[in-house]
């Protein structure tokens, strides 16, 4: 107890309760389960969260040791069956010390002018990889694990991750956007899904 002061005890207690930060290298069982394509969970549409509080953060805590644990660079609470508006990311899972990327209620504010194709996969459908049509910049907000308000402008892998997520909130997969049906029939059945379980978006 030596030097410091009870406040600065609680300050550091504080600032450990209000941090997310989890081992990234997960060993044992995912905390919880995320469910598949074809469950009806993955298509209700999440809720705004009112108070960024404990409970809150220990969902994102729950939430990367899950990801980590499945190997996935983004997981929205609606894959693990929580419809809240809360998303976590990483894009650095080989490096210890990068802290994650939350966002609570995120919004788009503004899309880029351009679109690229790239692979998506997702942790609900293990196995599946295809090319999806999406903005290539978008501006978004939202609120992160302290309750404080961000704005960003994300591009590449984040910009295409974040809307992906997005997609999860709204009840959307991101097979919902796939464009080239004959790769999108081969790889559902490839990998075990049934073609009807995908909700194409105009
Ligand atoms: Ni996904």
């Amino acid at each position: 107890m030596a030097g410091a002061s009870f406040a600065s005890l609680a300050h550091r207690a504080a600032r450990r309760e209000a941090s997310v930060t989890v081992e990234k290298q997960v060993d044992g069982p995912a905390p919880l389960t995320i469910h598949h394509l074809g469950d009806q969970v993955l298509r209700q549409p999440a809720q705004r969260v009112p108070r960024v509080d404990h409970n809150i953060r220990q969902l994102c805590r729950d939430m990367l040791r899950s990801m980590y644990s499945a190997q996935g660079i983004g997981l929205a609470a609606t894959q693990v069956g929580v419809h809240q508006q809360v998303l976590v990311i990483d894009l650095d899972r080989e490096t210890p010390s990068t802290p994650p990327l939350v966002l609570i209620n995120p919004e788009i504010t503004a899309y880029g002018a351009s679109v690229d194709s790239q692979e998506e996969g997702c942790l609900s459908i293990p196995g599946v990889y295809l090319n999806v049509v999406r903005p290539t910049v978008v501006e978004v907000k939202f609120v992160d694990e302290l309750g404080r308000k961000q704005r960003r402008k994300a591009d590449g892998l984040l910009g295409r991750c974040i809307q992906h997520e997005m997609d999860h909130l709204n009840g959307i997969l991101f097979v919902d956007r796939v464009q080239d049906m004959e790769a999108l029939q081969q790889e559902l059945h490839h990998h075990g899904f049934i073609p009807s379980a995908v909700h194409a978006v105009a």
